[in-house]
């Protein structure tokens, strides 16, 4: 693929599906300042991961793939989570996902694709939504609809007739209806791996029927998840020696034990979508769930196996997997989609209007392989990607083609992804791809909006594609984003001023940057004058009081908060105890604030020097300007720095502003006593010098330091 030049949107676009696949899409084309909407026929977002009817999700589902290798890149799952997520926690993640990037508005739910028919430039839909049905123009459409709903029964189906009950791994939730009668478990997938395991406590005889070897791979291998064995070396080491490898380590993991419970299949692990289970094989060792081959036949209740084999049992489970189906759409465009030929899984070679996300069979998560897609399709749609010619596209897909089959046989070569593999290839594909926006559609609330640094930030996050709403004492106009009138100091103002920002920005807030603060003149040596009320008020409560009326968004959005304190935090200056004191406390409050919510919302500390601003004002009209004490830094030094903690993949715990501040703060932190002393001498030069002759606060220090009169 190469860069493109064009910046022409692609008109509006349309997502089918609001599982993982249709967020993923609907969130990478919003950041590119793509038009798009999404249409879920539930009522709710999440896809397969709710616990509905029309979901294969049963109550003891968990992740089979592990926590770092299944999460979004820009959005990791809280630590405490286990390796092996559960349904409702991937659930509650694909919904902190969404509305963290504002995906949900975007999104009409209770709204079915019915049919989409071609037009000459783009398509004509088909809607069933609460109101009913109408029709709707696109120029793109994205198919992500999921491939795991439509039961994939035996085709033919197998002779003979059979007298007990049947039913699909779709419909099962658990197994308590199962409990006293005999269950036959078609299938050695993940659903009848988990199945079975449930059902071995309840039913009266489980057996799996396995119509060919599985190798069953343990959860975790030699103490850590198993796909975490993989990674950057599988991207780049040809399958056969992982093969080799994996199989090496598997033997080595079972030594001693007896032989595998399930045969394995000859063809070797890596060549199937793997199967996980640490519990069907001990069940089948413990006889609590008996093994048989294929089905021949059915007479009655009696089922015959392909080794001649026979059984009764009253039920009949098939976990026989899906079929990926797209009924919207012309069979005469798409005959079968599990055999649709597509340029990196998303891009039919024939029709530029339409993509498909998540129309794959991953030998990992499917999540970052549909958070590749959509960046893919993001880049493509908006033209800062050009996809390569047909006869290349079709070059490719032939090749990969043909690759699938010789590692994965007949079974959807068209549909498999070896993940590292993919994930490595779109990086290189989007390689030199100018970024969209990094901050589009994120939601972000600035204190002290109308000041130097708030009106800056205020800026330089509205061009990276943020809404940003500012609070400030005075609702000004002249600001670069709209400020909410607001006394920080005043807690029923600050209630109201977050409420109506938060309506501004449109429900919600990703991002708080605490920067409002006042500085003046305080020795310490004289007791708290109203000034050092003031700046404790602002500094710290008024930073305290915002975040904790904005936390209940920036949790549910899985956000950010920045305070911005101040060098003089770990390295005080005399004559300013009040700002020193306010930011150093400002700093503690964001520890435990962390140590609090961490597991959801950043925090971030940054800390600046002495910037240009009218904060010193008031301090040198008293005559205790400690200019020449701090070394006053640029603006914009500061401004990145938010942004680069804002944007940073994980939220930096302290943040300097410049080299030398790094280097002030590691002195400060580890060597105390050496930065007192070079403050000391600083300020004893400066009183030398006369800098406070005039200023009645600074008594105490000329006459300590023997400048009296
Ligand atoms: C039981 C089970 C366990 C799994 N476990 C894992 C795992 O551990 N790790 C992993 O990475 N993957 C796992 N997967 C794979 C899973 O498919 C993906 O992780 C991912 O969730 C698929 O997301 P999706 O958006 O493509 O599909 P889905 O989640 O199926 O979402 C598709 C959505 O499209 C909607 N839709 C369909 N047609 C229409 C229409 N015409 N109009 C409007 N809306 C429509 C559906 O209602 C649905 O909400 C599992 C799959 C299953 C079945
Ligand atoms: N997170 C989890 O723990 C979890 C749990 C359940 C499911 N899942 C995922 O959900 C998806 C679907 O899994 P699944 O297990 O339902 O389906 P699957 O992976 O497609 O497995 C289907 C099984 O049924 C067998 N089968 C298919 N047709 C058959 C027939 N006519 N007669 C006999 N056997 C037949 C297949 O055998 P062949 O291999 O010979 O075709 C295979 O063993 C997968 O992505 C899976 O990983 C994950």
């Amino acid at each position: 693929m190469g860069a493109g030049r064009g910046t022409a949107g692609p008109g509006r676009v349309a997502v089918v599906g609001g599982g993982m696949a249709g967020i993923a899409a609907v969130k990478a084309l919003l950041q590119a300042g793509v038009e798009v909407f999404g249409v879920e026929r539930a009522e709710e977002l999440g896809g397969l991961w709710r616990p509905a009817p029309d979901t294969a999700a049963y109550e003891g589902l968990r992740l089979n793939t592990s926590k770092p290798r299944t999460e979004f890149s820009d959005h990791p799952m809280p630590a405490e989570w286990p390796d092996y997520p559960t349904r409702a926690q991937l659930l509650a993640y694909a919904r902190d996902y969404a509305e963290r990037f504002d995906v949900p508005r975007h999104f009409r739910t209770g709204t079915e694709l019915v049919a989409a028919r071609r037009t000459e430039d783009g398509w004509r839909l088909e809607l069933t939504g609460p109101d009913g049905a109408y029709e709707e123009t696109v120029a793109h459409l994205v198919v992500a609809n999921g491939h795991n709903h439509t039961p994939r029964l035996p085709e033919p189906p197998y002779p003979g007739t059979f007298e007990g009950t049947t039913s699909h791994a779709h419909s099962y939730r658990e197994p308590s209806a199962f409990a006293g009668r005999r269950v036959l478990v078609v299938g050695t997938g993940n659903s009848a791996m988990d199945i079975a395991t449930e059902l071995a406590g309840q039913a009266d005889e489980v057996l799996i029927s396995a119509r060919r070897g599985v190798w069953v791979l343990p959860k975790t291998l030699f103490g850590r998840p198993t796909d975490q064995w993989n990674g950057a070396l599988a991207a780049v080491l040809p399958w056969r020696l992982r093969q080799r490898l994996s199989q090496t380590m598997l033997w080595l993991a079972a030594r001693g034990a007896e032989d595998p419970a399930l045969p394995p299949s000859p063809e070797g692990v890596l060549q199937d979508h793997p199967t996980l289970s640490d519990t069907v094989p001990a069940l089948v060792r413990a006889g609590k769930i008996g093994v048989r081959a294929g089905i021949e036949r059915f007479e009655g209740r009696r089922v015959r196996f392909t080794d001649g084999r026979e059984d009764e049992v009253d039920h009949v489970l098939w976990c026989t997997g899906y079929r990926a189906t797209v009924p919207f759409l012309d069979p005469a465009l798409v005959p079968d989609p599990a055999r649709l030929p597509l340029y990196r899984h998303v891009f039919p070679l024939d029709d530029d209007a339409l993509s498909f996300v998540g129309l794959m069979q991953s030998t990992g998560s499917a999540l970052p392989v549909v958070e590749a897609q959509s960046r893919l399709l993001a880049a493509c749609l908006t033209g800062r990607l050009r996809r390569p010619s047909r006869d290349r596209m079709l070059a490719s897909v032939t090749a990969e083609l043909h690759a699938a089959r010789e590692r994965w046989g007949d079974r959807r070569p068209h549909m498999r992804i070896d993940v590292d593999r993919y994930l490595r290839q779109v990086a290189r594909d989007l390689k030199g791809v100018r970024k969209a926006t990094p901050l589009a559609g994120r939601r972000v609330l600035v204190t002290g909006a109308a000041g130097t640094f708030g009106r800056a930030l205020g800026a330089r996050f509205t061009e990276l594609g943020a809404r940003v709403v500012g609070l400030d004492l005075h609702a000004d106009a002249s600001a670069p984003v709209p400020v909410v009138a607001c006394d920080l100091t005043d807690p029923e103002s600050v209630t109201k001023g977050v409420e109506e920002a938060v309506r501004l920005l449109g429900g919600g807030v990703d991002v708080l940057v605490n920067n409002a603060g006042r500085g003046g003149p305080a020795p310490a040596e004289l007791r708290p004058s109203a000034e050092v009320h003031a700046q404790l008020g602002l500094n710290l409560l008024g930073a305290w009081d915002v975040t904790g009326a904005a936390l209940p968004h920036l949790e549910r959005a899985r956000g950010r908060v920045v305070f911005i304190a101040s060098r003089m935090a770990v390295l005080p200056l005399p004559l300013a105890a009040a700002y020193g004191v306010s930011k150093r406390a400002l700093a503690a409050y964001a520890d435990t604030l962390r140590l609090e919510t961490g597991t959801h919302v950043g925090v971030t500390t940054v800390y600046p020097s002495m910037v240009h601003s009218p904060i010193h004002d008031s301090t040198r009209e008293a005559g205790l300007s400690l200019d020449g004490v701090s070394r006053p830094e640029p603006l914009e030094g500061v401004v990145s720095a938010v942004v680069a903690a804002v944007t940073a993949r994980r939220a930096p715990r302290d943040v300097a502003t410049t080299r030398r501040g790094r280097a002030e703060m590691a002195l400060a932190r580890h060597a105390p006593s050496l930065a007192d002393r070079i403050v000391r001498r600083t300020v004893a030069a400066r009183v030398a010098a006369g800098a406070f002759a005039d200023a009645p606060l600074a008594e105490g220090l000329r006459r300590r330091h023997g400048r009296e009169g």
